[in-house]
């Protein structure tokens, strides 16, 4: 509210400073004075002088710990504080029996598709590539579009529910269908999912016009520290029939800062994800359960177990091992929240933007770190706590934007690989062998096309 006032008193100081230059000099002058302001308020410099900054003030309603109320919620208790935020909108399609058809009802990996209703070609599409559930026989998967409500067009909510007659994978929630209801979209299928499918291990958020490599993304969830260098560096050590592998190679733990985008592929770096789940944990005190969140003392034990056992095998047996080290199974308890993130973006400012916000709306001169909507991993115990930390955050229109502010009061730290392409990589037959997802397939031939070619081609 004071910033508005002294933008105000600010214009008024300009205001006063031309009336003078109208009385001394020229009016070319006053009209270039008014055309300065005009094109400074158009790119939103009044509004970047009034930002606060984001390190040091960063508070976003609810204002204080929600952990407790998280927790009790996630026990199925009443939380000391009600909740500020529900999205309480109803389930037109439900699919209740999706994720548990089959006896053995532990999956490995569920994709969420936001999609919009007239996007008949593109489900299609996706249900004859990536969302093939039967891709690898020991990745049992789902595939669940979420969409909304056209309450105007009746042909097309018909087709729908013809659509998901036939292939029972459509959820549909009661509410508007369009840009700006994308949180809601992306709320109503953390709801549906918390309800209704919480028997898998990994949950993937993706949107109607990407293609995803299904074979890159079990890969990916196996070693998110190391992806996709490990396997450039696996390839070489097979290729190279001469080369011995030494010991050093698997017991010397080198660092290996995988969080900074910066980083190459570096061949003197050595497996480490032991390591590399010290690093990322975070700094505050809830780190048992944070994204790599094995306790120090734990990592300690289980390194120096490996390296007694490194230390007595021959060197056939050491290629085996270096290979299991390549392919890991990440623990239960970790909260991933994976894909393109941005860690230090600012908000838009200039008014005819489609992503333009108000200080009133958010205040900050950054965003918190985010990952790009489009395409992300979670793991459930992530699913979860976003969940029901959504219930104390309030509602913000931009969908990957709300999940930064949920992730940041959850105390998740997005983790970022580049391999979740956000706009459309340029395509060539070689281009794509470790790319987990690009954008930009709303051409549903072009995504069978390539996706179709990437799978010869084993990268799929
Ligand atoms: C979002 O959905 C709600 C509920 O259906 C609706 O009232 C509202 O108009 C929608 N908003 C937009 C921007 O479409
Ligand atoms: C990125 O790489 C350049 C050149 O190798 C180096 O000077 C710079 O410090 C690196 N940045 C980070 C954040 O590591
Ligand atoms: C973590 O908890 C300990 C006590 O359990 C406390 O002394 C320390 O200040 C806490 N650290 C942070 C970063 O909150
Ligand atoms: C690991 O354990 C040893 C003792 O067994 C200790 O000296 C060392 O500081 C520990 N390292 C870490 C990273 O906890
Ligand atoms: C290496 O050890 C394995 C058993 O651990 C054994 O089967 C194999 O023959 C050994 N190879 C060599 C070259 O000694």
């Amino acid at each position: 509210m004071c910033c508005y006032l002294l933008e105000h008193y600010l214009f008024r100081l300009y205001f006063q400073r031309c009336r003078r230059a109208v009385s001394k000099v020229k009016l070319g002058y006053v009209l270039f004075c008014f055309g300065m302001i005009a094109l400074l308020e158009f790119f939103g410099a009044f509004v970047h002088i009034f930002e606060i900054t984001y390190d040091e003030n960063f508070v976003y309603p609810y204002e204080g710990n929600v952990h407790e109320f998280v927790s009790a919620l996630r026990r199925n208790e009443k939380p000391e504080v009600e909740p500020i935020n529900e999205y309480r909108y109803a389930f037109i399609l439900k699919q209740p029996q999706k994720c548990k058809e089959d006896a053995d009802d532990t999956l490995r990996l569920v994709y969420i598709v936001k999609s919009a209703i007239e996007n008949f070609d593109r489900r299609t599409a996706i249900r004859n590539s990536w969302g093939i559930e039967k891709r690898f026989f020991d990745v049992p998967a789902r595939t669940i579009f979420v969409v909304g409500t056209h309450p105007e067009d009746e042909e097309v909510e018909a087709k729908l529910k013809l659509e998901a007659g036939i292939y029972k994978d459509i959820v549909q929630a009661d509410f508007v269908d369009s840009y700006y209801n994308n949180t809601i979209k992306t709320m109503m299928s953390f709801k549906w999912l918390v309800k209704y499918c919480t028997n898998s291990k990994f949950y993937m958020f993706v949107d109607d016009d990407m293609y995803v490599s299904v074979k890159n993304v079990v890969t990916f969830v196996r070693n998110p520290a190391n992806y996709p260098f490990h396997l450039m560096e696996s390839r070489k050590v097979y290729s190279a029939h001469k080369r011995e592998i030494k010991r050093s190679d698997l017991i010397d733990y080198n660092d290996v800062n995988f969080n900074n985008k910066n980083a190459t592929y570096d061949p003197t770096i050595k497996m480490s994800f032991t390591q590399s789940f010290a690093i990322h944990e975070s700094t505050n005190n809830d780190s048992q359960r944070n994204v790599y969140g094995k306790q120090d003392r734990q990592i300690n034990e289980s390194r120096k177990i490996e390296k007694e056992r490194l230390l007595r095998l021959n060197a056939t047996t050491l290629n085996r091992v270096k290979r299991q080290f390549f392919d890991l199974e990440l623990p239960d308890d970790i909260r991933l929240f994976a894909g393109f993130v941005f860690m230090r973006s600012a908000p838009h400012r200039h008014k005819f933007s489609k992503w333009y916000v108000t200080l009133k709306e958010y205040p900050y001169h950054l965003w918190p770190p985010y990952v790009t909507a489009g395409a992300y991993i979670l793991s459930k115990e992530a699913l979860l706590d976003l969940y029901y930390t959504s219930f104390y955050t309030k509602h913000f229109r931009f969908d990957d934007i709300f999940l930064g502010l949920v992730a940041k009061k959850a105390d998740i730290v997005p983790f970022h690989c580049e391999e979740f392409h956000f706009y459309k990589k340029a395509y060539t037959k070689y281009s794509y062998k470790y790319v987990i997802t690009s954008h930009g397939y709303e051409d549903p031939n072009e995504l069978l096309q390539i996706w179709n070619e990437q799978k010869a081609l084993g990268n799929a």
